[in-house]
Order: C-alpha cells, then structure tokens, then sequence
C-alpha cells in the first residue's frame, strides 16, 4: 500500500500531471501545481462534474463567486467562531500535530490489526470462511475492533464538549498502550483557526481584514436569492461552482489529499423546510451513484454518516473511498437546515425568503449540500487508475486505466516511421481530429515505446500510420486497456473515439 501511494506521487510527478508548488525553492508544503496531463485530467473531471449537476439537471443553475467575500461573511457562516482545529505541540520533536488526526491514526492501526488477522484466517479457511461471524467471535478481532470504537468514541465525546484536555489524556494513554511509539512530551491542546488571512486596500489604517474562503458555499447563500430571482427558479432548486478554496491545515499532509489551496465541486439544493431529509437521502445516492458511474469498483466507495455534526448541520455524511493509505473522505453531502440563510439575514439585515407561489407564503429555505474535492477526486481516480500489469511474455507495463472520458489525451497519432511521407499523413489526421478531441502526435523511438508512452498517460487510443495507409487509407488503432489493435478506416476514426469517450 505504501509503494502503491509512493508510485502514485513519482508517477504524478514523471509524466507531467502534478509538481510541487515552486519547486525550486524546494516547494512549499502542501501546495501543489497541476502540469501539462494534470491540468487536463483535473478539467475533464470538473466538466464530468458539471455536466452532471448543472446540465443535466434544468432546476440546478451555475455561478462563479469570487474568492474574497466580505468580512462579515465569515462572521455569519461561523467560520470566525467555530472553524478550528484541535492542535497540540510535542514539546521534544517541536512538531505540531492535530490531535484528532493523532487519535485517528491510532484508531486505523487498530483497525490494520483487526484486517490483518481477518485475512489470515481467510487463507486458511478458504472457501468455509464466514466473515462477519469470525468478526464477531475472534476474540482479538473483537478487542482490537472494540477499543478502535472506544477511542473514536470518546475523542469525539471529547471535542464535542469542548474538553480539550480529556483530548490530551487520551493521546498521551494511547502512547502508553502502544509501546512503539514511545513516551512524547506534549502542550496543551488549544483551537487554532484554519482561514489565511488578507488585507483590502493599501493604507495600514484604512485597509480591511479579509479571509481567502475557506468554502465556495458562501459565496452561493450571499447570491441565493439574486440567482432565483433574475433565473425565476422555483424550489426545489440548486445553484452549483467550483473554484478554490483555501484552508492553513495543520496537518497537510498525503500529497493532495489535504491540501492549503484547493478546489471544490459544490452544489446547494434549497429546499421547502420539512422536506430536508428526503432531499438529503436523494442526493447521498445520487452522488454515489455518479462516483459509481466512473467504473473505478463500486466496492471502493462507502457511506460514512457522522454522529459529530459541523456547526451547520442536522445530518452529514461522508461518500469515502478506498485511497492507497485507507478509506477516507471524499464528499460530503451535508443537511445544513436554515443556518446559513438565516444568519446571513442577520448580519446584513436583508430578508432572504422565498415566496413560494403554491403555499403562498414566505419562508427561509432549507439546504442540503453535495460538496467534493475536485483534487481528492483527482487522487482517487488517479490512484485506482495506475496499475502495474505483467503481461504474457513475462514483461511488465504500466498503465494508466483512465475512464476514457476523464483521459487528458483521447487518441495519439504515431507514424510508424519517420519518412516515406508517414509523419505527414498522421500530421492530417492529428489536424482533422483536433477540432473534436485532445489528440497528440509523437514520432520520437520505436513504436512499442511510444505505445507505453501513451499507455503510462492514460490515452486510450494509439493510432498508427504505416505503409498501408498510403495505399488504402486505413490505419491501426490499439486500445489501451486490451493492447489490441484492428485497422480501421481513417474516415471511421472520429466515429470509433467518440463513442468510447462521450458520457
Ligand atoms: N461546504 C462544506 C464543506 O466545505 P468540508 O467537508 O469541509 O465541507 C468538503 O469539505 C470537501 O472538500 C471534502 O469532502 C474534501 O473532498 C474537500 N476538502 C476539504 N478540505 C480539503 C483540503 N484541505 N484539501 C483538499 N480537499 C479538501
């Protein structure tokens, strides 16, 4: 697993989709840019995104907010009062940690203890092995998995009551249960807020303090009722962005899976109050269902309902995936009620209701929220996507199993030699299919290579002009996942990619 994640991030860095931020002042830290593949990988998975929300669906509309918003924004959303994190020092190492993150990660080499010992058991009983039954009775299964459930358990107890040094006992008892670890001489627990900081205006005293949004959603309640009211939407109702949003983690970590500067994919839904939960239920599966869609395994994703509610919500839950370190949060679908509307009313003293024709009346509406990283989604598809193949000679590939609608290249274009008028006919195709599809040409090394080439960028058709091609206008065509190859007619071509990589 930890080659598995070791190979993700050379392979991002080696073939051009992501590099350290500025990396050569040696980067800085979890900052990254997205290169000449990743740029285009990232694009078709947010067009993938809002295709589905936005284009698909005629009561779901698009915005484009700015990042600076008014101070007062946060002061409303909460974000001022409540968005912090629970960090602790280690006096010895001079690291800062999260001290929710430190109990987790106990909590999960637990959870590997139990997972080890269940597929030992397995191997050995093969095809008489009764999963849940073993997890039930094992009695080390139970203990490992039991106190996993305690630990969790109580740091959210914990948090949840603000009792930040029942936060610190807890690491500091679980560093004494786990020898390995050693004994570590931590400060106290304190919050720490996650919005960076910026000024408006060039003056020290006339300048005003702003935040980089640490979320896209505010930017689409403070537009809420703009938006309904210049597009006549009726509710039930949604208003869809993606952008950057940014958040100083202390604990940055697992190349882009947290990140300080990031994307999200968000998507309010207003609705009638009292209706929340069904709408709520409505968009966990249809997310899921659209993170299935991919064809990445469906056994790779799974719900994870929250028992710890952020300041805003009534019901959470997160879709996780399988990344390379473990299942964690990819999305999160949240039932946000009417905080977020109500408290913006509030602090601006504007009414922000809806008259709902059809009750004839005026109400504040409820929101269920779809929200994903568009760099998590990234990851995910990137990860499951690199696979190392042995192939029937003995030989190894790599592969890059993109879904052929995510591909940054759909189809490269390889004469097979460079002369005898080869490299120009392939140059014609390249500028015909252009117009429809990202397309390379690259006439550099033997064929086969060129071949790997493409298979290690993710491309899903090779096309190669030969000598045959002069005489019957017809080429091959080979397909990345199988290798196979048929020859085709190039009038065909435009045709035979168009239907492996439309959604
Ligand atoms: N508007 C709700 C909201 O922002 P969140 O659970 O804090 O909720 C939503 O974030 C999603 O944004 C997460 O599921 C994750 O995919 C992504 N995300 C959050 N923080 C991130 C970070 N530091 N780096 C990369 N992605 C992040």
């Amino acid at each position: 697993q930890e080659d598995l994640f070791k190979n993700v991030v050379s392979h991002a860095k080696e073939y051009g989709f992501i590099f350290p931020s500025s990396e050569i002042y040696d980067g800085l830290s979890a900052v990254y840019d997205y290169a000449q593949n990743g740029v285009e990988l990232k694009k078709n998975i947010r067009d993938y995104w809002w295709k589905s929300m936005v284009q698909m669906h005629e009561n779901i509309v698009g915005l484009d907010a700015a990042i600076l918003m008014h101070p007062t924004t946060w002061k409303a959303s909460g974000h001022v009062d409540a968005f912090n994190d629970p960090l602790i020092d280690n006096k010895d190492s001079k690291k800062r940690y999260r001290a929710d993150v430190l109990i987790e990660d106990y909590a999960e080499k637990l959870n590997i203890k139990a997972q080890k010992e269940i597929e030992k058991a397995r191997v050995r009983f093969g095809d008489a092995f009764n999963e849940q039954e073993f997890i039930s009775t094992n009695p080390r299964v139970v203990e490992y998995l039991s106190k996993k459930n305690e630990i969790l358990a109580r740091m959210a107890k914990s948090l949840d009551a603000g009792d930040l040094d029942d936060v610190k006992l807890l690491i500091e008892e679980l560093e004494i249960a786990c020898p390995d670890s050693g004994s570590k001489n931590w400060t106290e627990v304190r919050q720490f807020n996650l919005m960076f900081g910026t000024k408006l205006g060039a003056s020290a005293d006339s300048a005003m303090d702003l935040y980089l949004r640490p979320e896209t959603a505010q930017g689409i309640f403070v537009n809420f009722l703009n938006v309904q009211k210049t597009g006549r939407m009726k509710i039930p109702f949604g208003i869809a962005q993606t952008g950057k949003a940014f958040r100083n983690e202390i604990v940055a970590r697992q190349f882009i899976f947290r990140m300080r500067e990031f994307e999200q994919m968000e998507m309010q839904f207003f609705v009638k109050p009292g209706e929340e939960m069904k709408w709520y239920e409505y968009w966990k599966t249809t997310r899921l269902n659209w993170h299935k869609s991919l064809g990445l395994g469906a056994e790779n994703y799974r719900f994870h309902d929250h028992e710890k509610l952020a300041h805003y919500a009534n019901a959470a839950a997160d879709i996780e995936f399988n990344f390379p370190f473990g299942f964690k949060e990819l999305e999160g679908i949240h039932s946000r009620t009417d905080f977020d509307l109500k408290a913006h009313e509030q602090f601006s003293g504007k009414k922000l209701q809806y008259f709902d024709t059809e009750e004839n009346k005026n109400y504040v509406p409820y929101v269920v929220e779809t929200s994903v990283g568009l760099d998590r989604m990234f990851l995910a598809v990137f990860s499951k996507a690199l696979q190392e193949e042995t192939l029937e000679d003995g030989s190894t590939r790599t592969v890059l199993r993109l879904p052929s609608v995510l591909a940054p290249t759909k189809a490269a274009i390889l004469p097979l030699v460079k002369k005898d008028g080869l490299p120009e006919i392939a140059k014609e195709i390249m500028e015909d299919l252009k117009w429809d599809f990202n397309v390379a040409y690259d006439e550099k090394d033997a064929v086969g290579r060129r071949y790997r080439r493409q298979d290690a960028l993710g491309t899903p058709f090779c096309i190669t002009v030969d000598h045959q091609t002069i005489e019957d206008k017809t080429v091959t065509i080979r397909h990345r996942d199988s290798m196979q190859q048929e020859r085709v007619a190039i009038a065909d071509l435009k045709n035979i990619i168009e239907n492996e990589v439309s959604v």
